[in-house]
């Protein structure tokens, strides 16, 4: 496909430089009297004429410590080769400066346009500027870049319904609202995402705004009273330090005492959690509710196993869809498919934006939301 079309690539440029060398006007139709163009011919004008012709992509995404990324980098390629461009994809391994130099070469290739998705937007607003003062428009992949007027549009997940999917889920599964009229309540503990992640922000207000009133009527109860963001929040979303929490937390001050729910903002917390829980000899009899986010492959097989309770479906092929969109708008001049036109404040500006709908997903509907939507298969989840 890839020979295809360089081939194809190759062919239009060709046809490129000789209208160039002509002085009749350029046009897609053949003159008078000629014959008609042989298959290759028009497989080559198709391509010609495919959106991303001639156009380089410049996508820099965060890592790919966590299957979410690897799955959003992919699709983004395969899409925008579809559609003919050239795409220039990679990951920094959240290293902040790695990413900072992986964009300004992609300015010094001269893309013709950036998808990022940062891991510290903070430090990207000098590459930014020079993005656009190079004439290369930007799109926010995910993560909101903020601090800068030079991006176009931004394609992501309602962030803050991220935090009140999960904070509803718990709601729902430990029946909340009949444990304060019984005077019963549950220990719980907050497993927050990276403080120069806007996301991460978000999405704790969201749960907050659900929680926060039972933590205040005792119905929910935080023996490390560590519930607001900036006590909760893990730096670069570390799974490693998610765990050394839930260790510290198992086997020190509270170790006598059951923890009922890890109210964990991403799957990879969930999953340094549950490597805590089980030395700490945790059994199917006390395992506590734990949530995640993403439901990444090893997410799902882990509820499956009971494991995990639930994650967040965010399905990577449909943010891929609507950030090519915006990819197509900002290099063609046409217009991409916004549905938020207030919420997403960079501080410079309020950034135009598609906000996919997450959904919760555990042993309960998997099989209808990941399985017979076809994000995975029966046989990945089995192996
Ligand atoms: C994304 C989440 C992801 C997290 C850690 C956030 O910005 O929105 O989907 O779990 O980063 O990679």
């Amino acid at each position: 496909m890839k020979k295809l079309l360089a081939f194809a690539l190759a062919l239009s440029m060709v046809f490129a430089l000789v209208a160039c060398g002509s002085s009749a006007p350029a046009s897609t139709e053949a003159p008078a009297g000629t014959e008609a163009p042989a298959a290759g011919e028009t497989a080559a004008a198709a391509a010609a004429d495919a959106p991303g012709a001639g156009k380089t992509v410049g996508i820099a995404m965060p890592t790919q410590s966590s299957e979410r990324w690897i799955n959003d980098g992919a699709n983004m390629k395969k899409q925008l080769e579809d559609l003919g461009y050239e795409v220039v994809l990679q990951y920094a391994e959240d290293d902040v400066q790695m990413q900072v130099s992986q964009v300004e070469n992609m300015i010094g290739q001269m893309v013709d346009c950036l998808v990022i998705a940062a891991i510290d937007s903070g430090a990207l607003t000098a590459v930014e500027a020079q993005a656009k003062a190079a004439g290369i428009p930007i799109i926010a992949y995910d993560r909101l870049l903020m601090d800068t007027d030079a991006v176009s549009y931004y394609a992501s997940f309602d962030n803050k319904g991220v935090g009140t999917a999960i904070a509803e889920y718990i709601v729902e599964a430990k029946d909340l609202e009949a444990a304060r009229e019984a005077g019963e309540s549950y220990t719980i503990e907050f497993f927050m995402g990276s403080p120069d992640d806007n996301n991460a922000v978000l999405l704790h207000q969201g749960i907050m705004e659900v929680l926060q009133p039972y933590l205040d009527d005792g119905t929910l109860v935080c023996k490390t009273g560590r519930t607001s963001f900036e006590d909760t929040c893990i730096l670069r979303w570390s799974q490693e330090t998610a765990q050394q929490w839930a260790e510290n937390y198992l086997s020190g001050f509270y170790a006598d005492e059951d923890l009922d729910i890890a109210c964990s903002a991403f799957d990879g917390f969930a999953y340094g959690i549950r490597s805590a829980l089980e030395a700490a000899g945790y059994t199917e009899e006390n395992w506590p509710l734990i949530t995640g986010q993403d439901a990444e492959l090893m997410a799902v097989k882990n509820i499956i196993a009971g494991k995990q309770t639930m994650s967040i479906y965010k399905d990577t092929r449909l943010l891929a869809e609507k950030c090519v969109t915006m990819v197509n708008a900002v290099v063609n001049g046409t217009e991409p498919e916004i549905n938020d036109t207030t919420t997403y404040d960079n501080n410079v500006l309020v950034v135009p934006s598609y906000l996919c709908t997450p959904v919760a997903v555990d042993a309960s509907n998997y099989q209808e939301i990941i399985v017979d939507g076809g994000y995975y298969t029966a046989e990945q989840l089995a192996g």
